[in-house]
């Protein structure tokens, strides 16, 4: 078929690295088939599911199971995350490792709620909570383990203890405002379990990977590691680069998303790391709920909005902006995750885009993103409104075209990809 791309700029396919599906799972809040048809939409050729479905991607045999469940789904092609439970699954590394997870994901000091333990323990309701918090000798035996496989290994990196210290401070003193939510979920947190991980990662050899940074002095210290020669790289969000804590104002609770947006001066350093390379590329951290869910008071609602479709956009305007060039959009949404994972692998390559997953952008197209238009079940966005120059028009995954000036076409023909990565790094590449 002939594509014209007259006036239009072609990238390799934009690659999201952190998606949450939730299928199985609450798939009434999101399903594959609605993730990815928004992907498609968005100018997306992959998608990475993260693992924390119920039953989580924990051993092979649900590794198996997920990918037969989302193959018949997918409009996009999906790597899948392998999760890390420690002693629950220390020995399902290795076997995952040989399936091709892209990477191994840990979730360091996540608020350790109901939910969470329903969808990553197959934790019920009323049952005591039978996993504790993992120590940190726990943490350093994931991460020998994971570096005996070569992959990276991910982290969540938020402070359990600390939170639950100060959540329960301010929640004694009544807070209710975006501050105080900042207060309960501090910068320092984070900084805490990245430097953790910084020194553990130095110890054990392992591929360090810090998911969805949000404070400016984690970056600090992940440059400095980066100027030490440790092979460790970050990425950042949308909500990161574009929001800051001010911006409740005027958007509400919807922009509730853990790690808490912090505030302007974060933003801008991340911008720094974003144009001096600490930072290795942008993803989503796609996490929908429903209208319902997100609508209350801003402690009791879930943490997380829909951002799978908006990522490229967003990204395109800052470049139409001149925040960054159309060399930067293609290093962060496609040549660094597809380096950082081994995508292309498969082909012998890790040159992104080889085996025709492209997507072309009209760098002229101005138009609001309006949550009406999104694919997803839900559409709970932060972005509704927000004037955008810069659209992917034309989304192209192994030579079929699956969106074409906004409309979907071939949808459900997305396939599996088992990145080859062995330990390839951004930084200093
Ligand atoms: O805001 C978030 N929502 N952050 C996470 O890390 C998880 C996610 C979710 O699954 O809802
Ligand atoms: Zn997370
Ligand atoms: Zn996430």
């Amino acid at each position: 078929e002939d594509v014209d791309a007259t006036g239009k700029f072609v990238f390799p396919g934009f690659i999201d690295t952190h998606i949450h599906s939730r299928d199985p799972g609450p798939t009434y809040k999101e399903d594959f088939t609605h993730s990815t048809q928004a992907a498609a939409a968005g100018g997306i050729t992959t998608v990475f599911e993260m693992p924390n479905t119920n039953p989580p991607v924990n051993n092979a045999a649900n590794f198996d199971r997920q990918h037969a469940h989302l193959e018949a789904q997918a409009s996009v092609d999906f790597a899948l995350w392998g999760i890390c439970l420690g002693h629950l699954n220390e020995m399902d590394i290795a076997p995952l490792d040989d399936k091709g997870v892209a990477a191994f994901k840990f979730f360091w000091g996540y608020a350790v709620h109901e939910e969470t333990y329903q969808l990553m323990y197959n934790y019920k309701p009323g049952m005591e909570k039978v996993i504790p918090p993992f120590h940190d000798g726990e943490v350093y035996k994931m991460m020998q383990n994971v570096a005996g496989t070569g992959r990276v290994f991910a982290v969540h990196a938020e402070n359990n203890d600390l939170i639950q210290t100060l959540t329960g401070e301010v929640e004694a003193r009544g807070g209710t405002t975006y501050d105080d939510l900042i207060a309960g979920r501090p910068q320092l947190a984070e900084v805490l379990t990245v430097q953790a991980g910084i020194d553990m990662a130095r110890a054990t050899g392992v591929r360090l990977h810090i998911l969805h940074v949000s404070a400016g002095e984690s970056l600090k210290r992940i440059r400095a590691a980066q100027n030490e020669g440790l092979p460790i790289t970050v990425e950042t969000c949308p909500h990161y680069l574009f929001l800051a804590a001010e911006d409740y104002d005027t958007i509400g609770a919807k922009m509730k998303v853990y790690p808490p947006v912090k505030t302007a001066a974060d933003r801008e350093e991340i911008w720094q790391h974003v144009a001096n390379g600490t930072i290795s590329h942008i993803c989503s951290d796609h996490a929908p709920h429903t209208e319902e869910e997100k609508d209350g008071s801003l402690w009791e609602i879930p943490a997380g909005m829909c951002g799978v479709e908006t990522l490229a956009p967003l990204v395109l305007n800052a470049a139409s902006e001149g925040k960054i060039s159309l060399n930067d959009v293609a290093r962060l949404l496609a040549e660094n995750p597809a380096r950082l994972f081994g995508v292309d692998d498969r082909k012998g390559t890790l040159v992104p885009g080889t085996d025709a997953d492209l997507t072309i952008v009209d760098m002229l197209k101005e138009a609001p993103i309006q949550r009406e238009n999104l694919h997803s079940k839900s559409k709970v966005t932060a972005y509704d409104g927000f004037d955008v120059k810069g659209w992917p028009v034309m989304t192209i995954v192994r030579g079929n075209t699956v969106m074409q000036d906004g409309d979907l076409r071939e949808t459900g023909r997305g396939q599996l990809v088992t990145p080859g990565n062995k330990g390839a790094t951004v930084y200093g590449l």
